[in-house]
């Protein structure tokens, strides 16, 4: 069943194009190309639980963590709602104060992690005896709707990504992406944050993420594949980025540690000089994701800061600035696009890194140690 891949990871990897195209099937309506009266988003979920909203909480672990401080950024910046992001193993034993007029929203692929569901099922607990204000709204991310996850929440958007069994996530990442564009689009739709050409904009480049995600994965594998060879012996790697692609550096190190088993943090870029950057020397490669829009350079100059300190340096970024080129040692190529849309891009290089550096130290890449693909205790 890996029709031809050495690994349920590869193929996984492999499958996002048709993921993203599947969540753009689901969540569009296409109706709206010709009728501007209906709504452009297709999430199924009722009016009722965006009346007054004043802030949105989510709840996760690991990889969704992730893809959640995304969804963060998007519901903020494209629909101005305050929105928190919360380990679901904190958030259970120190609740933060009840605030009125919340969205609470789960985001678990498997739907059965035992800390995600102990969580929710505690706010909604909590909330339950209070005034209407506080009333718990329940929201579920999830590729499994037939999951404990799914019965527990008011309503659930189905991540459609297809059974993952790679314990690394990769194409289920990219589907939370695509239904938190989906929730942040239908919210600001729906609040009039937007422009209607603004709107446009964006669903049209949505609808370019499958071809660019296949043209990554076309012409970058290879290469990716050789240079993953050169980290044989590397024991520490360093992620940066920022902004909206600050949770990609976080995501590549979580990915090249699960199945490699090599050191790897994820910082936001500017933090490098608070501390972190003492760790650096010729031993420790450092991959910078710099995406061109609002950070683009300050990422370029907190990479510049790591390469006066002798770290090998590998930029994720489109190959069209010389600048950005010449800085980096090695240059994984991503299509330049805009801000809001590049880390479903930018993490694609990253899967495929970890990939190649766990498969050549002949690593079981789909059952790392110590992991279970979906963890039903808390
Ligand atoms: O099923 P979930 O999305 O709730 O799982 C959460 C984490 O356990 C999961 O993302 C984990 O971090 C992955 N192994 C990451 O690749």
């Amino acid at each position: 069943e890996k029709h031809g891949f050495r690994h349920f990871m590869l193929k996984e990897i492999y499958e996002q194009p048709g993921v993203v195209r599947t969540c753009l099937d689901h969540y569009l309506n296409l109706d709206w190309v010709t009728d501007r009266s209906t709504n452009p988003i297709n999430l199924g979920l009722p009016v009722g639980l965006y009346t007054n909203l004043e802030q949105v909480q989510i709840i996760a672990c690991g990889t969704s963590w992730h893809a959640s401080l995304i969804g963060k950024y998007l519901i903020e910046q494209l629909a101005g709602i305050p929105a928190q992001v919360q380990y679901a193993s904190e958030f259970r034993y120190a609740p933060p104060p009840l605030t009125p007029n919340t969205l609470t929203i789960g985001v678990t692929q498997s739907g059965e992690t035992a800390d995600t569901i102990s969580a929710l099922n505690m706010e909604k607990q909590r909330r339950a005896d209070l005034d209407d204000r506080f009333q718990p709204r329940l929201l579920g991310i999830t590729n499994r709707m037939q999951s404990t996850l799914a019965r527990l929440v008011d309503y659930a958007i189905d991540m459609h990504a297809g059974i993952e069994i790679g314990v690394a996530a990769t194409k289920s990442f990219t589907a939370q992406l695509m239904a938190f564009y989906g929730l942040a689009l239908d919210l600001a739709y729906r609040r009039q944050t937007l422009s209607i050409d603004r709107l446009e904009q964006i669903i049209l480049q949505l609808r370019q993420l499958p071809g660019q995600i296949e043209a990554i994965l076309e012409t970058q594998e290879k290469q990716i594949e050789e240079l993953a060879h050169e980290f044989s012996e590397t024991q520490d790697f360093i992620f940066i980025g920022r902004g909206i692609n600050f949770p990609i550096a976080l995501e590549g190190a979580l990915k090249l540690k699960e199945i490699s088993y090599i050191h790897a943090e994820g910082y936001p870029a500017g933090e490098m000089k608070h501390g972190p950057i003492a760790l650096l020397d010729e031993k420790v490669p450092v991959v910078a994701i710099a995406m061109p829009g609002s950070v683009y350079e300050k990422v370029l100059s907190n990479a510049q800061e790591a390469k006066a300190r002798d770290a090998r340096l590998i930029g994720v970024t489109p190959v069209n600035d010389p600048h950005a080129t010449e800085i980096f040692d090695d240059v994984l190529t991503v299509p330049d696009v805009e801000e809001l849309l590049s880390p479903i891009l930018a993490v694609v290089p990253l899967q495929l890194l970890s990939y190649h550096i766990a498969a050549h130290r002949g690593l079981d890449v789909d059952q790392p140690r110590n992991l279970a693909k979906s963890v039903t205790v808390e």
